[in-house]
């Protein structure tokens, strides 16, 4: 039962991952990839990859994630810092493999939309093994759910 945890653990990650879809409310914002185009022709990355998200996933997925953290005695502030970095990160890295395989921004990836940033974050902070295959697991259903709702409340543009 007490993989349960993972889940509260991973909080910085779920935080930071919501989060940076706030930027899109900032009146204006920098794409990371600086607007430039691979040699496929498309985006590096896409102007869904911005520094605005970067900088404010990173910031509230360790404001909210790191008290969360040390309430339950599951971490420290670096815990809370690197599953918020990496996570961000993560979702970097699925915008770019995206792009490759040509998808435009905003399009759907299944799984990869949905596990791009738990990768991210078990990179820089590695769990337990028992913890990553709960978070793996649960992580898709979590994910679908708040898209969902953050649809319907209408901060993101898509329910994916
Ligand atoms: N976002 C951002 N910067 C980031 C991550 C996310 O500005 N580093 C914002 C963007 O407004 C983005 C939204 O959060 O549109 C939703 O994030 P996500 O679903 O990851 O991006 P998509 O727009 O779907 O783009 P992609 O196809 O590249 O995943
Ligand atoms: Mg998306």
């Amino acid at each position: 039962m007490n993989e349960l945890f993972s889940i509260i653990w991973f909080t910085p990650a779920y935080v930071a991952n919501a989060a940076a879809t706030l930027s899109k409310f900032l009146p204006k914002t920098h794409p990371i990839d600086g607007g430039k185009y691979c040699l496929d022709g498309r985006r590096i990355l896409g102007n869904g990859k911005t520094w605005e998200g970067l900088l404010l996933g990173t910031t509230l997925g360790f404001v909210i994630g790191y008290p969360v953290l040390a309430f339950f005695g599951l971490g420290s502030w670096s815990d809370a810092f690197l599953l918020s970095l990496g996570a961000l990160l993560g979702d970097i890295v699925g915008s770019f493999v995206k792009r490759r395989i040509g998808l435009e921004r905003g399009e759907e990836a299944p799984l990869l939309d949905q596990l791009d940033f738990v990768f991210g974050a078990f990179l820089l902070d590695p769990p337990l093994p028992s913890w990553a295959i709960l978070i793996l697991v649960l992580t898709p259903i979590l994910h679908r759910l708040a898209n969902v709702t953050a649809y319907l409340l209408g901060v993101k543009d898509e329910p994916w």
